[in-house]
């Protein structure tokens, strides 16, 4: 375990409760081996072989000389190390000692595991002791929605940084400009923004876009969003029907990221899904070049004073109150990882 890890289980459980997603269900058929990682841990995501066998997550160290056990091989519904050939069963313990045979393996020899689960066609990992489900996303089996996953894009920023520019719709106008923006119409009038335990509710937020229906013809539109830590499920309101994004981020480190972006829409059947993810590609890239410049890199959550020497305090405008409202909520949440 790395001594970031260690410094966040002690002091941060609100991202280690909360279920993350780290590889799309089709990336872990049977007998599949996924390397990936997640709040600075790595992992190894691996299926059996059978078709009703699950998707295991664990700690992608082996507990003999600590290599990685992604560089190993799935034998029916267990996992071979790469290095000696030591093999785990679905509780990660050692079972087989090859050059040992006759030795049972010490209890020791057990590899950390986690919990999983498969929604949305993706492979969701809590790291921690879950304290609520995934966020709802209702359209996502709804047969008159078509669905659409963007990504995943990676980003080096804060996953806290790049989760707030997915809510942040003033910045449509000039960092998209012609795309879902326009400077001439900037003006965002002011909305609700309604507080609980369970996150933030923004209602009636209002803006012009230029090809707000995919028509091509400009239009307002209206959003609802609900935002908790990582997970935003948000609604455009056309005039020709609903968009929906469920837009998560997942914390890989204190300074990187991974953003996955369903959408859900019913209407627009003529624009085929290359298209749309091809405009998704091109959004993504403006804003990575914008969420990689952020200093200080992290979130700053205290918006009173400066909380670094280096930089001074951020300043917030009207239409900001979704950010504000967020950071405080985050800071009553005693979130430590990846803000200041
Ligand atoms: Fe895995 Fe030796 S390091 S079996
Ligand atoms: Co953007």
């Amino acid at each position: 375990m790395n001594p970031g890890f260690i410094a966040m289980v002690t002091t941060d459980k609100v991202l280690l409760n909360d279920w993350h997603p780290v590889a799309t269900s089709k990336e872990c058929q049977i007998n599949s081996i996924n390397r990936v990682r997640l709040l600075e841990e790595d992992l190894v995501l691996w299926r059996g072989s059978n078709v009703e066998s699950t998707i295991q997550v664990w700690q992608d160290r082996c507990p003999h000389r600590g290599v990685r056990l992604s560089l190993g091989k799935v034998v029916n519904d267990s996992l071979v190390c790469g290095y000696h050939g030591w093999q785990y069963n679905l509780d990660g313990q050692c079972f087989y000692i090859p050059a040992n045979p006759q030795q049972k393996p010490p209890t020791g020899a057990r590899v950390r595991t986690y919990q999983c689960q498969e929604r949305y066609g993706l492979v969701w990992v809590c790291l921690g002791e879950p304290t609520k489900d995934v966020a709802a996303f209702p359209e996502w089996d709804d047969a008159d929605y078509r669905q659409v996953l963007m990504g995943p894009y990676n980003c080096n920023s804060s996953p806290f940084r790049t989760f707030e520019n997915g809510f942040d719709v003033s910045h449509f106008c000039f960092a998209h400009e012609g795309f879902v923006g326009d400077s001439q119409q900037a003006q965002i009038e002011d909305y609700e923004v309604e507080v609980d335990r369970d996150g933030i509710i923004v209602r009636n937020l209002k803006m012009w876009q230029p090809d707000h229906d995919g028509t091509g013809v400009g239009g307002k539109v209206t959003y609802l969003q609900r935002i908790c830590p990582l997970t935003l499920y948000s609604v455009k309101h056309t005039c020709r029907g609903r968009m929906i994004f469920f837009f998560t981020v997942t914390p890989v480190e204190e300074e990187k990221c991974l953003v996955w972006m369903w959408v859900a829409m019913n209407y627009g059947d003529e624009t085929p899904d290359s298209k749309l993810r091809e405009f998704q590609d091109k959004l993504f890239r403006q804003d990575t070049v914008l969420l990689e410049s952020h200093r200080p890199v992290r979130l700053p959550l205290v918006s009173q004073k400066s909380t670094s020497a280096d930089y001074p305090t951020e300043v917030h405008a009207q239409c900001d109150r979704t950010s504000i409202a967020y950071r405080r909520w985050l800071k009553d949440l005693g979130v430590t990882f990846g803000v200041c």
